[in-house]
């Protein structure tokens, strides 16, 4: 056993509590999403910096502050435990102080959706469920194909008809899922998974609406203050898709603020693509709900969503930290990708640069000051998608006979 504390699913909408077994992904009251909420003042006799710093960075280090009661049940391929990269020339280019990047790229499938992946997987192994189900731009298909894979249970993805990046398709692939192309984009994909498992209730959801991911996801934020010597920086940034992300990390830092580790909190970024930006319109224009883009567009398919699950839980997390949400264009995704691979070594999916490209223009317009301690995630691998890189690459490559002359001819100038 882990803990002797118990959690309760709690509704973000109307606050109903209610004790289950099960996974649960809507409030029985008013239908809306929950969260994993546990007792925080009894958590506080249970964890401590010193129990934390003792056992290895990862997403088990966490253990107290995850709902899994069964250890027996965990399902781990060694996700966590990600580089928070020192960018000092990035720095020198964007004239800022201090950044940081969080790569989570690092993960074993390539992104951060490990973390959850691995609380959700064990959760349904402690159900002795046998089946699960997601609908995914591929970073969530590619992370469950691989955990059920783990677990010898069964996956079924629901992916956009031609749309995911080549990796993310290929992980899939090898790990066996039943991967299904729905004629539609992610939007239609969630709906028709959502439908399925509505039909057949013995598959378990494992998109970001199911609470177990957003806790595993949390420990992404842990980890950070872990990293900074429980001093948290003073802004975050992220790419931002369906939302579960963004409320995943404000309320792990949350919850260690609620328990006495860290003394603030940081101001939440969310950046999104200009072209599939419903939660960014919403915020400027301080409305309290969104509109849906129906057919959302960006070069970085990992966040072209129209219709995010987890608006509320995002919108809330941005609101409550002081923080903002911004668009960037695919030209500056593109750019800030080079930039990040070229000055400083770490190569991320076009959807993670948007980080980068989001703090350069907030930079850029004062909305973020340069003196601050900066953390950008960067969320997935590069190789995911290396279509887009040979697609936006525009130099030529060289071709020579092996000889010296020829050599010396192109490199004429470098040498
Ligand atoms: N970055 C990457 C690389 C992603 O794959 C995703 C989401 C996000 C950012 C956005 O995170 O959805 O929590 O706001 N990918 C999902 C998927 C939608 O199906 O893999 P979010």
């Amino acid at each position: 056993m882990l803990k002797p504390l118990d959690y309760l699913f709690n509704c973000i909408n109307c606050g109903f509590k209610f004790e289950s077994k099960k996974v649960e992904y809507y409030c029985p009251k008013c239908n809306d999403l929950l969260e994993i909420i546990y007792d925080m003042e009894e958590l506080k006799n249970y964890v401590s910096k010193e129990k934390f710093e003792r056992r290895s960075l990862s997403v088990w280090r966490y253990k107290e502050l995850l709902p899994i009661k069964d250890s027996s049940k965990i399902v781990s391929l060694g996700e966590g435990g990600t580089t928070l990269h020192e960018c000092k020339n990035l720095c020198k280019l964007f004239n800022a102080k201090n950044l940081l990047v969080k790569n989570e790229g690092e993960n074993p499938t390539g992104s951060f959706k490990d973390r959850g992946m691995t609380v959700a997987i064990s959760k349904v192994l402690e159900n002795e469920v046998k089946i699960v189900a997601c609908a995914s731009t591929g970073n969530t298909s590619a992370s469950l194909a691989a955990y059920a894979a783990k677990a010898n249970i069964k996956s079924i993805i629901l992916v956009p008809e031609g749309k995911v990046a080549l990796g993310k398709m290929v992980q899939a692939i090898i790990h066996g899922a039943k991967i299904i192309q729905v004629n539609g984009n992610f939007d239609d994909a969630l709906d028709s998974v959502k439908r399925l498992v509505k039909h057949y209730p013995q598959i378990c959801l494992l998109n970001s609406i199911n609470p177990f991911r957003i806790e595993g996801q949390k420990t992404l934020a842990m980890e950070i203050c872990s990293q900074l010597n429980y001093n948290p920086p003073d802004v975050i940034i992220l790419p931002v898709g369906n939302a579960g992300n963004i409320s995943a990390v404000w309320k792990g830092f949350k919850e260690f603020k609620e328990l006495g580790l860290i003394p603030k909190v940081p101001r939440m970024i969310g950046i999104q693509a200009e072209k599939a930006a419903p939660l960014t319109k919403a915020f400027k224009e301080g409305k309290n709900e969104i509109s849906v883009v129906t057919y959302p567009e960006t070069i970085a398919t990992a966040i072209k969503i129209g219709a995010p699950a987890s608006w509320k839980k995002a919108l809330k997390a941005v609101r409550e930290s002081r923080g903002l949400l911004e668009t960037v264009s695919d030209n500056e995704i593109i750019e800030a990708q080079k930039l990040l691979a070229r000055k400083e070594g770490i190569f991320v999916e076009p959807a993670s640069a948007a980080s980068i490209a989001g703090l350069k223009k907030l930079l850029e317009n004062d909305q973020i000051d340069k003196h601050e301690n900066i953390v950008c995630i960067t969320t997935g691998h590069g190789l995911k998608d290396p279509d887009v890189i040979l697609k936006t690459y525009n130099e030529p490559l060289v071709k020579i006979s092996p000889k010296i002359e020829e050599l010396k001819k192109v490199l004429e100038g470098m040498l």
